[in-house]
């Protein structure tokens, strides 16, 4: 997603901007820009693409001397990913850029419109700078104007300006997306996570929501509402490696806990007045689309396996799975009036890619899931909707995942919203808007998962048993397992297990069952009780207390399956990270796996 970094001081300034945006890189972006503020002058500099572009055409530009700079990677939510929109944004004299969506901005810009402004770009940001330059023709004082604009400004924001007229200055506000403010001799930063200022500074000040000011050579100056406040600074992490897992072991156990972040950033800008926009599709993509076929691979399968429950059941479309490596040599038929959806995590994935170009060359309409932006997939698919979960470092997959079901639950309401009636469509966005909440780890019972793993070390195997869309869940769960913990897990349908796996059942089987309060319970219930009655050792994890198992893991007491869903999702995650641990595994680089699997 978006990042902003920002410089006032005598060093490179351009420099310190463009290694800020790389190490921000990593959350991914469609475009780039940058300002600089040097002897009364802007000069502004954007590009499409990779930070590539950007440096590219910086390279003649040599800012030497005092200046205050600003820069942003921008991921588009209002507006395509063109250069017109990409951050800076300008009006007459001042240059902003922006994190988070301005959800009153249309409404600010028909005024604005009204009262003179000349908006070029698509985008909510713009609507800052001309409010910016409204308010100082009346106000005459920057600062005031300023403030009156954070004022009339409403939605979430992380926010930077500098104006021509006042050199060395840099405006700030921020409510409800990052910003920090970092101090050096001489020098100050502001970023929008702690990378860019590492190895920079050894301390930052991290805003509080609601909270505006400015900074020059000398001085920051903060305030919440009129009052002028001071915030004590905290020590940096030394080193970039830290940084980067922020305190946790591996970064697939960050990446567990940030998905309660991400899944906001995979929503950001598509639920707007309880309906879902998805922008990127384009005008009539969905017209005349009778059926669809997902295809991936690993995870992204499941993810597709998942969604393809709701497809079903919530859009009443009819929905296909199909496993990459199978579809490339099958002879399936492929109708016209089939969307293709291929899913991937890093949109290089070899055979995903080449079953994507099989549909395309049978003439379907193609849509791409995808993490990374300009990724071979996305570029092959003709449209693509952006999953948005940031970087995913361990191999083990897990907010990907996460982002991805989110993503297809987001399109199944898009299609289907004639098909399923306005109350159905109520409850699905009322239950969407839930799950940043339900996706948070609770120490707790992170804590019960650690400490019950000691039990799972030594068995000659796993069940995951799961029914409906928690069938896909279980695939999910123990294809985790396997990948760290090298321990032979299977994923499977409950109500399958009588017609032959039943016959491992012993003490030395371990099943994790997946037992939803909101579906299906009672066929799960004697599901289970079949494996009891064999000496199965059991893991329940449910929202209803299950005394015969051997082990316990509570969820909420929910409404929606989905949210039981991905609760559960992150119990399993957590489980798989601490048997792992347990049996002393790189958690993050699996034996025998590669992160982005570009061969066949
Ligand atoms: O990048 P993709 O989503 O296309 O990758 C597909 C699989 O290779 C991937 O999900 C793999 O199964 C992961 N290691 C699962 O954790």
């Amino acid at each position: 997603m978006c990042g902003i970094v920002g410089y006032i001081g005598g060093g490179n300034v351009k420099k310190v901007l463009l290694d800020g945006l790389k190490e921000l890189e990593y959350r991914g972006y469609d475009s780039a820009g940058l300002a600089v503020l040097q002897g009364g002058r802007i000069s502004s500099f954007k590009a499409v693409g990779k930070l590539v572009n950007l440096v590219n055409k910086t390279a003649s530009f040599e800012p030497n001397g005092f200046a205050a700079g600003i820069a942003h990677t921008r991921w588009a939510t209002h507006g395509k990913p063109t250069e017109i929109n990409a951050h800076p944004h300008q009006g007459e004299h001042s240059f902003v850029v922006h994190n988070g969506i301005i959800e009153n901005y249309a409404a600010l810009k028909d005024d604005l419109i009204k009262k003179g402004a000349r908006f070029i770009s698509q985008t909510d940001t713009e609507a800052i700078v001309h409010l910016y330059e409204f308010f100082l023709r009346k106000e005459k004082d920057a600062k005031a104007a300023f403030g009156r604009t954070v004022e009339a400004i409403e939605g979430a924001y992380a926010i930077l300006l500098i104006d021509e007229n006042l050199p060395n200055m840099i405006f700030f506000a921020k409510k409800g997306s990052p910003l920090q403010i970092g101090r050096a001799q001489d020098a100050t930063f502001f970023a929008s996570s702690d990378a860019p200022l590492i190895g920079l500074c050894e301390e930052a000040i991290y805003l509080n929501d609601g909270c505006w000011g400015w900074a020059n050579e000398e001085e920051n100056r903060i305030f919440e509402g009129a009052v002028a406040v001071e915030y004590a600074p905290k020590p940096l992490p030394a080193t970039q490696n830290s940084a980067q897992k922020e305190g946790f072991r591996f970064f697939m156990e960050k990446e567990i806990y940030e998905q309660t972040r991400v899944i906001g950033d995979t929503l950001m800008g598509r639920i707007e007045n309880d309906a879902v926009l998805l922008d990127e599709l384009p005008e009539g993509f969905l017209e005349g689309v009778e059926t669809l076929r997902l295809c991936a691979c690993g995870t992204s399968y499941h993810a597709a396996l998942a969604a393809s429950y709701i497809f079903e059941r919530t859009a009443k479309i009819e929905t296909r799975c199909e496993i990459a490596s199978e579809f490339r040599y099958r002879d399936p038929v492929l109708k016209s009036n089939e969307l293709f959806i291929a899913i991937s995590q890093s949109g290089e994935t070899a055979d995903t890619l080449e079953a994507l170009k099989k549909a395309k060359l049978a003439r379907q309409k193609t849509l791409a899931v995808c993490n990374v932006d300009n990724s071979s997939i996305v570029r092959e698919a003709d449209a693509a909707i952006l999953t948005r979960a940031g970087i995913e470092k361990g191999v083990a997959s897990t907010k990907a995942f996460a982002t991805q079901v989110m993503a297809l639950w987001l399109l199944a309401l898009r299609i289907g919203k004639a098909a399923m009636g306005a109350d159905v469509y109520k409850r699905e966005i009322n239950a969407i808007r839930r799950v940043p909440a339900a996706l948070a780890v609770r120490s707790e019972r992170h804590e019960q998962i650690r400490r019950l793993s000691r039990r799972y070390l030594h068995g000659h195997g796993f069940f995951f048993i799961g029914r409906d869309l928690f069938y896909p869940l279980a695939l999910e769960g123990a294809l985790k397992l396997k990948e760290i913990s090298y321990l032979h897990a299977e994923g499977y349908p409950a109500g399958e297990m009588k017609h032959g796996p039943i016959a491992l059942a012993d003490d030395k089987l371990f099943t994790i069952a997946l037992m939803p309060g909101t579906m299906l319970y009672d066929k799960m219930r004697s599901n289970v009780e079949e494996l009891i009655a064999r000496d199965s050792t059991l893991l329940v994890i449910s929202p209803r207390r299950f005394d015969a198992a051997d082990d316990f893991l509570p969820i909420d007491e929910r409404d929606h399956p989905l949210i039981e869903f991905y609760e559960m999702m992150i119990a399993i995650q957590l489980l798989a990270l601490e048997i792992a641990v347990r049996l002393g595994n790189d958690v993050d680089m699996p034996r025998n796996l590669a992160k982005s699997v570009t061969v066949e």
